[in-house]
């Protein structure tokens, strides 16, 4: 009984594969178009920002086996669509002021996403270093937008 029960989970889960979220090729960018930012920032966007909103994803051997790869590849798809460091440049004013904003809202608590960093101990942020991006964010913030 156990056996035939396994013998469907594992059926099942082989079956899942097939099913996958393919994340867009990525295109190719200038460096000139990547956020500039002090070098301890841009340290701390690229160890725990840059594999959601970059196309330097480091994608881990999970996010190849659904379903947990359904998750893993709509976060670094989504997070592309919102926002990539990497294309920075290509951003008008009004999408840059709302990005600062939205990093300064962010970045103490839903950024980066919890469940990633549950996984990745390397991309975790103490407190004072949160604090450190959300000054940097602020200080871009311009009065008139
Ligand atoms: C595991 C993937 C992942 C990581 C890592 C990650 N993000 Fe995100 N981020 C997302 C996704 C997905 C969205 C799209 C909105 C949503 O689903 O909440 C998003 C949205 C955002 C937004 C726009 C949301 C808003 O309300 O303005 C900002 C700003 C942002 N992220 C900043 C950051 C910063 C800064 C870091 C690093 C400190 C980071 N994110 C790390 C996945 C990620």
């Amino acid at each position: 009984m156990f056996k035939t029960i396994l013998v469907w989970v594992f059926g099942a889960l082989l079956l899942l594969q097939a099913i996958q979220i393919t994340i867009p090729e990525p295109e190719a960018v200038d460096p000139k178009e990547e956020i500039k930012a002090p070098q301890e920032i841009m340290t701390m966007l690229r160890t725990s920002c840059y594999d959601c909103h970059s196309y330097e994803t480091r994608l881990p051997w999970y996010g190849n086996v659904a379903p947990i790869s359904w998750e893993v590849r709509s976060h670094i798809k989504n997070g592309r669509a919102w926002l990539n460091f990497q294309t920075w440049e290509r951003y008008d004013e009004e999408k840059k002021q709302k990005l600062y904003k939205g990093i300064a809202k962010t970045i103490n608590f839903s950024m980066p996403i919890p469940m990633y960093l549950s996984l990745h101990e390397e991309a975790k942020l103490t407190r004072e270093q949160r604090e450190e991006i959300k000054k940097w964010a602020e200080s871009n913030i311009k009065e008139e937008y």
